[in-house]
C-alpha cells in the first residue's frame, strides 16, 4: 500500500495542467466499440480508470495505443467475445463496465459484465441501467460473478424515462440507442457537460441525437457508425480540486486547460467563500487573496447545480472560513465519511440526517447522514490517515498539506484513479512530501 509523508502548513504555489475528464474519456473509449473504423481520442490521462477500461476493451479485441502525449487510438475492427474468467478478473475495479452492454450487444449479440467497483459513497445500484437495457429488448441474467445479457431480437429504440437524472443511465441510453432500430426518446436525462461531449463524439461518428428542453434527448437510430477524432473535454472535477487546494493552503495555483463555461457554478461559490480567480485563454488562476474566508450554504445537485465531486476538497477550505457553512449532499446518500478524518485533524464538522440549508431531497426522513455543518475557522493538525475513496482521499491530502506538522497518508494509490501524475503535480506546487510504495 502506497503512503505519503507530508509536512503541511506551506501554500501550494505553481501550475498544473489538466487533461481530459475521467468521466468523459472512459465513456468515449467505450463509444469507440460502436464504430466500424478506428477512433482517435486526444488528451487521455494516464490514470488507473483509463487502464481498467483499456484492458477490458483489449480483452474484446480492440487494439489500443496510448502515447505519452495523451493521444489514444482505438481500433475495434476485430471485436470478439472475451472469456468470462478474464473479464471477471476486473470485477470491482470500476463502474464503467456496465456501459459496455449496449455496444457489445450491438457488435456481438451478447455481453458479460463483471460485478462493479468504484468509490464507496452510497449503494450505487444499477437498477436504472438494467431497466433501460430491458426497454431496448435486452434479456438479462444475473450470474454469481456478474451479469450476462443477450438480445435475441436485436435492440429497438424505446421511450425511456429516468426517475432521477443519472449520468451513467443517460450514457447507457445514448450508447445503446444510437445503433438501435428506430427512435428513442429519453426524458429525465442528465445533461452534464461530459454527457454533451459524449453526444458530440457520437454525432461525429454518424449518430443523430437532439437535446431538447426539459431534459429530453431524442435519438434516431442509424445502421452504422464510423470512428471519431476528438479532443476530450477538460477535467472540471480536477480543476475544482486544485482550486480548493489553493484556497485551503493559502496558495496560488494556475490550472492549465480549465475553462469558465463548464465551471460557472463552482466559480460563483469559490468567489462567495472568498477565493479569487483570473480567467485566461489557456486556464484559470485560483488563489487565496488574503483576509478571512466566508461561510457558505451549498447544495450539491445534477448539472447545472454544484457537483457532488466538488464538495469534498472545498469542505477542507470551509474549515478555514469564519462561521457556519452547510453542505447538503443530494446526489449520493453516503458521501461524508471522509469528514471523520478531518475531525481527527481538528476540524469541527457535524453530519446530520436532515436536509439542511436547502430544499428537501430524496434522502430526507431516511437514515442517511447527508448534510454537514462545518464550523470554522479551526487550525488543522497533522494525523495518520487512510484514503477512503477518490475525492475524499484528495480532500485528506489537501488537509494534510494545510495542517501544521507531519502527516502520513496511506492508500494514496486510490487518488491515481482520477488524478494523473498526482505526485509530480504536488512536487511542482512546492509540497513538502516523500512517497513510499
Ligand atoms: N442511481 C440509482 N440507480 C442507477 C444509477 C444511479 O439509484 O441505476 C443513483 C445513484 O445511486 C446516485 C444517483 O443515482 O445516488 C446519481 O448517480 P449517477 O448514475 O448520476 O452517477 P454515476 O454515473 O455512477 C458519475 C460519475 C461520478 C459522479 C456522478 C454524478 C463516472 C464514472 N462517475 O457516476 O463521479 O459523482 O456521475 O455526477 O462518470 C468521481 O468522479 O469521483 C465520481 C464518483
Amino acid at each position: 500500500m502506497s503512503q505519503i509523508t507530508v509536512t503541511g502548513g506551506k501554500p501550494l504555489v505553481g501550475r498544473v495542467d489538466l487533461k481530459g475528464a475521467k468521466n468523459l474519456v472512459t465513456k468515449a473509449m467505450v463509444a469507440a466499440l460502436l464504430g466500424n473504423t478506428p477512433s482517435v481520442l486526444k488528451d487521455v490521462p494516464k490514470i488507473s480508470d483509463v487502464e481498467v477500461v483499456s484492458r477490458l476493451l483489449e480483452l474484446h479485441g480492440v487494439i489500443i495505443n496510448h502515447s505519452d502525449e495523451g493521444v489514444m487510438s482505438l481500433d475495434p475492427s476485430n471485436v470478439e467475445s472475451a472469456r468470462m474468467v478474464d473479464i471477471d478478473a476486473h470485477a470491482g475495479s470500476s463502474r464503467i463496465p456496465i456501459l459496455f452492454c449496449g455496444p457489445l450487444l450491438h457488435r456481438l449479440g451478447e455481453a458479460f459484465i463483471p460485478d462493479l467497483g468504484g468509490c464507496h459513497i452510497g449503494d450505487r445500484p444499477i437498477d436504472f441501467h438494467l431497466e433501460v437495457l430491458r426497454n431496448f429488448g435486452a434479456v438479462i441474467e444475473k450470474l454469481p460473478n456478474g451479469t450476462r445479457m443477450s438480445a435475441p431480437d436485436g435492440l429497438k429504440g424505446a421511450k425511456v424515462s429516468l426517475p432521477y437524472p443519472s449520468v451513467g443511465a443517460t450514457e447507457q441510453v445514448l450508447l445503446t440507442s444510437v445503433l438501435a432500430e428506430g427512435i428513442t426518446e429519453l426524458s429525465g436525462a442528465a445533461i452534464e457537460p461530459e454527457i454533451m461531449d459524449l453526444i458530440a463524439i457520437l454525432q461525429k461518428m454518424g449518430a443523430v441525437i437532439s437535446v431538447d428542453t426539459d431534459r429530453v434527448i431524442r435519438v434516431e437510430g442509424v445502421e452504422k457508425l464510423h470512428g471519431y477524432t476528438h479532443r476530450a473535454l477538460f477535467d472540471r472535477n480536477e480543476a475544482a480540486s486544485w482550486a480548493a487546494a489553493a484556497l485551503a493552503t493559502q496558495g496560488d495555483i494556475f490550472v492549465g486547460g480549465a475553462r469558465q463555461p463548464e465551471m460557472m457554478t463552482f466559480l460563483n461559490v469559490f468567489r462567495k467563500v472568498g477565493g479569487a480567480f483570473e480567467i485566461e485563454d489557456d486556464g484559470i488562476r485560483f488563489y487565496h487573496p488574503g483576509g478571512e474566508l466566508n461561510p457558505v450554504v451549498i447544495e450539491t445537485d445534477v448539472h447545472p447545480g454544484f457537483m457532488t465531486d466538488w464538495q469534498q476538497p472545498l469542505v477542507v477550505a470551509l474549515t478555514q472560513a469564519k462561521g457556519l457553512s452547510i453542505v447538503h449532499e443530494t446526489v449520493y446518500e453516503n458521501r461524508f465519511g471522509f469528514t471523520d478524518a478531518l475531525n481527527d485533524m481538528g476540524a469541527q464538522i457535524q453530519i446530520y440526517r436532515e436536509c439542511l440549508g436547502g430544499n428537501p431531497c430524496r434522502f430526507g426522513q431516511r437514515n442517511f447522514y447527508h448534510s454537514a455543518v462545518i464550523s470554522g475557522p479551526t487550525a488543522l493538525k497533522a494525523a495518520d490517515i487512510r484514503v477512503p475513496d477518490l475525492r475524499g482521499g484528495f480532500s485528506h491530502m489537501v488537509a494534510a498539506l494545510a495542517a501544521e506538522g507531519t502527516s502520513h497518508v496511506s492508500n494514496v494509490q486510490l487518488i491515481s484513479r482520477g488524478y494523473e501524475n498526482f505526485l509530480d503535480k504536488l512536487a511542482a506546487l512546492g509540497a513538502d512530501f516523500s512517497y513510499t510504495e
